[in-house]
């Protein structure tokens, strides 16, 4: 198979300089390509110089009524395409002074208008993840003398294009830039570059031949990209395009580069065997998720009384850590990284799935009935916890962390939000305590503190993640009094300087969330609120990610996008249409169905492939 068969290519400007270089490796490569050029003056010599994947058009990108014709031509000779590259240009250097006005036409004539109406003609031939790459002008950087006029019109385009473009048009496509290092006239070198996801996505060039000590070697420059590097590629610096949203910037978390700022939210799935072992299943459906920036993995109880419900996973023996090893394995081998959610119930929990009456810091049964196997289930009074019971859980949740670093976590999550047993320590209507875990908020935090200070204690704060969701009702929770609860909370953890805080159903316009943010220097994850009970909106939460991230969070974490999308960071990326939640009653129970079946982009365009030629 040839670097660049099958690919499908439009070069605009293609018959000189780097749009010439960039088509002659195409075609080398196995690519097919159509070239346009202002002044094709000579098009068997360039199809003869480039090679015979090479079709050659006239078009002249000034001229309104050449370039539906272009289109026409692109279409009756490739049909859809994946890459078009554009690198119309024409540059008349002069400096401010004795500029005229016809200069300064021509330029943004060719540059910027040509290249914008180009791209709009030949934007619905593009397939969904192509590329378009303009060529701009490192001229627009570096401010070089008498190059004012055409550094601006080099700069235009692509920003042009991401402004006013239909966004569900230009959403579709990447859109990258490739710009010369170097300001000279001659490209003799270009390098293509297939992305990540096998098709031609980025495509350097260099304009001049590079000596070996001015490469800087990028053995995945399209991830590069994605992840909004700079980097010089074969002496052509690659700017991020301006589409590109934050949520695919690369950051650290602890001792882990992220590639991307989105974090699989925990979601209980109910696939681990009866004593709580993860099955197989749980490694494929990870495993197929890896490429989110982090995934939490869901909720696994720290010992035998915390199960919630049935089929939860757990975390504290020998069976557990095996059972999970091999869903870190997997996750790992696809190149991500996980954390693992912590979870005692409390008094969401049931003799019927535990064995065990529950505890809790009061004996206040949940106001809801409960999953068990043999269905819904009155909650039952759980016991009120001793100082012996409060003890042995925070060394339970100590040793469950360990072992969760033995099973191959990169670090653990402590769940203290959604009514959970830490959460019930925090609010009004679940503790009642009169002892110093009760009554004050600086009682009423204690616990929490102290799971987390004996996690730290054990596996390093740089492991170690918080969960809360202040104000949330989950499971009957009416903290009462949110707004005293959580300044002091947040002041408290970020002493122990875990390596991360996340905010559940997360509101930029929220004080509360303000005020976490002003008193937490470290880095917060934000679950976006997307209206919990509601449909996913289209876009999966990106919209609601991106307002966070400008809010000042550094992760956004969404929970039933990752769920119905084992590939959404791609299609967020590209602005693909993301797959709808099926089955909502598959989501806690069941097998393989509604849990590792869902599919790809790849795979539903090799499905449509299939069914339309048998
Ligand atoms: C099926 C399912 C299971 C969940 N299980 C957990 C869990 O184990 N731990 C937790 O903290 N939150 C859990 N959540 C809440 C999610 O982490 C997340 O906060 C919530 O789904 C909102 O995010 P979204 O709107 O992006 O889905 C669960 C949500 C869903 C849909």
């Amino acid at each position: 198979m040839t670097r660049y068969g099958g690919t499908r290519a439009v070069v605009v400007g293609g018959t000189a300089g780097i749009g010439l270089a960039i088509a002659k490796r195409l075609v080398e490569g196995g690519g097919t390509v159509l070239l346009s050029g202002r002044t094709p003056t000579h098009p068997a010599a360039t199809v003869a110089e480039v090679g015979s994947g090479a079709h050659i058009v006239h078009a002249d990108p000034t001229d309104p009524a050449t370039i539906p014709a272009l289109a026409a031509a692109v279409e009756e000779r490739l049909g859809r395409i994946d890459l078009l590259f554009v690198d119309a240009d024409v540059g008349l250097f002069a400096p401010i002074t004795p500029v005229t006005e016809e200069q300064s036409d021509r330029q943004f004539a060719v540059n910027t208008k040509g290249a914008y109406f180009t791209v709009r003609a030949l934007l619905p031939l593009l397939n969904d993840g192509g590329s378009i790459v303009f060529t701009t002008s490192s001229t627009s950087a570096a401010g070089t003398p008498g190059t004012g006029v055409y550094a601006m019109t080099k700069a235009a385009p692509p920003r042009r294009a991401d402004r006013h473009g239909s966004p569900d048009e230009v959403a579709r496509v990447a859109l990258f830039l490739a710009t010369d290092a170097t300001v000279t006239t001659d490209a003799t070198d270009a390098t293509v570059t297939t992305g990540s996801d096998g098709r031609t996505a980025l495509l350097g060039a260099g304009a001049h031949r590079p000596r070996p000590e001015d490469l800087e070697p990028s053995t995945h420059p399209v991830e590069d990209l994605h992840h909004g590097r700079t980097k010089t590629i074969m002496n052509a610096t690659v700017h991020t395009d301006a589409t590109t949203s934050p949520l695919f910037r690369p950051t650290r978390l602890g001792g882990l580069d992220l590639p991307n700022r989105l974090v699989m939210a925990p979601m209980t799935r109910n696939r681990a065997d009866a004593e709580g072992v993860p099955r197989s299943i749980m490694a494929t459906y990870y495993a197929q998720r890896a490429s989110a920036g982090l995934i939490i993995a869901e909720a696994a109880t720290p010992n035998a009384v915390g199960l919630t419900y049935p089929h939860i996973p757990a975390i504290f023996n020998r069976d557990h850590v095996a059972g999970w090893r091999r869903v870190t394995d997997a996750v790992r081998a696809e190149g991500g990284r996980m954390f693992l959610q912590l979870q005692h119930g409390g008094r969401v929990g049931h003799p019927d799935n535990s064995g065990f009456t529950p505890l809790a810091p009061s004996a206040i049964a949940l106001p809801e009935p409960i999953h068990t196997p043999d269905g819904l289930r009155e909650a039952v009074v759980p016991r009120a916890m001793t100082l012996d019971d409060i003890r042995s859980t925070v060394a339970d949740f100590a040793a469950a962390a360990r072992n969760a670093i033995d099973a191959g976590f990169a670090g653990v999550e402590v769940h203290s939000a959604n009514g959970y047993l830490l959460h019930q320590f925090l609010g009004q209507n679940t503790n009642h305590r009169t002892d110093a875990y009760g009554g004050s908020v600086a009682h009423r935090i204690r616990f929490t503190l102290e799971v987390v200070r004996a996690v730290v204690d054990t596996i390093g704060a740089e492991r170690v993640g918080v969960r809360i969701s202040p104000g949330v009702p989950a499971n009957g929770m009416a903290e009462g009094d949110t707004e005293a609860i959580y300044p002091p909370l947040v002041a408290a953890l970020a002493e122990l300087e875990p390596a991360y805080l996340h905010v559940v159903l997360a509101d930029p316009d929220q004080p509360v969330f303000r005020e976490i943010r002003r008193r937490w220097t470290g880095t917060l994850i934000a679950n976006p609120d997307l209206g919990w009970g509601r449909p996913l909106p289209a876009d999966g939460g990106r919209h609601a990610g991106e307002r966070l991230l400008a809010a000042g969070a550094d992760l956004i974490s969404l929970g039933r996008a990752f769920l119905a999308n084992p590939d959404l960071v791609h299609r967020l990326r590209i602005g693909a249409p993301l797959n709808p939640i099926r089955d909502a009653y598959l989501m806690y129970t069941g097998g393989e169905e509604g849990y590792i079946d869902y599919p790809t982009l790849a795979a539903d365009r090799d499905r449509v492939l299939a069914s339309t030629t048998h």
